[in-house]
């Protein structure tokens, strides 16, 4: 693997490397992506390969024009098309009816396809260098939380891919809202960086996703995903307070709080080893931006259980509670 920093020389190479049929880690607003050719079947098989990701989970392919879409999409209906005039390039994916010329490897074999335009300047020079559009799934391994700065990548995957682009911290930090337009009414399929809200604002009501244990299509949404090696339990901030009396290894135990002031209602809680707080005034953005890095990092340093607090389901909040939810050790009892 080699590690590239963000000059147009470097940028250049990654997307030439892409067109070569190589494995290229971009940054993206969102998470970092690992990049394929998406009309190339055996550079797309291989990552799949580097994540060990079922087959049957499809990845979402990368624009860096609006006009690529057309090599994508057999159907951009208005409604689509309002959302991609007014929310991209920015954290949404839309899934729309594919052409019969998007590889099947790519789509898991459906008939639709997912399409971000991302708004990183350093993901959209790399796709427009490489003169294709890029399939990318998050990069890190199935399963395991996704990663918001290089050096995430480098640990997890560094040896299974070409090269990695280092463009420093992901400024969203979670994933894209994944939006089916496919189907007779717009589903929201995964909460993700762009707000419901906004969503709702341009094309009215938007159906929610399945229950998880009910959903097979998108593996996004299956109940345990973005996972840490540490165990993690999700309960509201006054059960978490009441919870402090039956842990017993406070050395390796970490709190994940929303905000300042719930550091403070938990008296107490000086005697645990790690406290972390993810937007000291309560910012969603801000909360978001960290809670990846911040689990990616708790696993680096010895904590085997980590104690998160529910945020409010608003904005943002909607997609943290989501991936701290599939995070959960809870989850992961389900799925066995
Ligand atoms: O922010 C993001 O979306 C990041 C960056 C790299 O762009 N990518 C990402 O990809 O999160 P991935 O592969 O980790 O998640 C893609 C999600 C999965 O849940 C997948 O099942 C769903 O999108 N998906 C992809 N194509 C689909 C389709 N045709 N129908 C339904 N769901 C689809
Ligand atoms: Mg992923």
């Amino acid at each position: 693997m080699e590690l590239l920093d963000s000059s147009d020389k470097s940028l250049k190479l990654a997307g030439q490397a892409i067109a070569a049929g190589k494995l290229v880690v971009i940054p993206t607003e969102t998470v970092y992506g690992l990049g394929a050719d998406a009309f190339n079947p055996d550079a797309v098989a291989r990552v799949f390969e580097a994540k060990r990701r079922p087959s049957f989970d499809p990845l979402i392919v990368h624009i860096a024009r609006l006009d690529q879409i057309d090599r994508l999409v057999s159907k951009f209906t208005s409604k689509a098309r309002l959302l991609a005039e007014n929310l991209w390039p920015g954290p949404l994916t839309l899934v729309l009816p594919k052409r019969s010329e998007v590889p099947g490897i790519v789509t898991s074999g459906l008939d639709t396809v997912a399409v971000r335009f991302p708004s990183q300047v350093l993901a959209r020079k790399i796709i427009e260098y490489s003169g294709t559009v890029v399939a990318a799934p998050s990069a890190n391994p199935f399963g395991y939380v996704s990663p918001t700065t290089a050096h995430h990548v480098a640990r997890s995957l560094g040896d299974r891919v070409d090269f990695i682009v280092d463009g420093g911290a992901c400024e969203v930090g979670l994933e894209s809202s994944v939006l089916d337009m496919a189907g007779p009414a717009p589903r929201l399929l995964r909460p993700g960086g762009m707000p419901l809200e906004r969503i709702q604002e341009l094309i009215g009501e938007v159906l929610l996703p399945q229950a998880p244990e009910k959903v097979v299509t998108s593996p996004g949404q299956l109940p345990s995903h973005y996972a840490p090696h540490a165990k993690l339990y999700l309960m509201e901030r006054k059960k978490l307070h009441s919870a402090f009396g039956m842990i017993k290894n406070p050395d390796t135990t970490a709190f994940i709080l929303f905000n300042a002031e719930a550091r403070d209602e938990m008296t107490g809680i000086e005697s645990f080893g790690k406290v972390e707080i993810l937007s000291d005034k309560g910012d969603m953005r801000e909360a978001a931006s960290r809670l990846f890095a911040l689990l990616n990092e708790l696993d680096t340093q010895g904590i085997e259980s980590i104690y998160a607090e529910r945020v409010p389901d608003l904005g943002l909040g909607r997609a943290i509670n989501d991936r701290l939810s599939r995070a959960s050790y809870k989850a992961k009892l389900r799925l066995d």
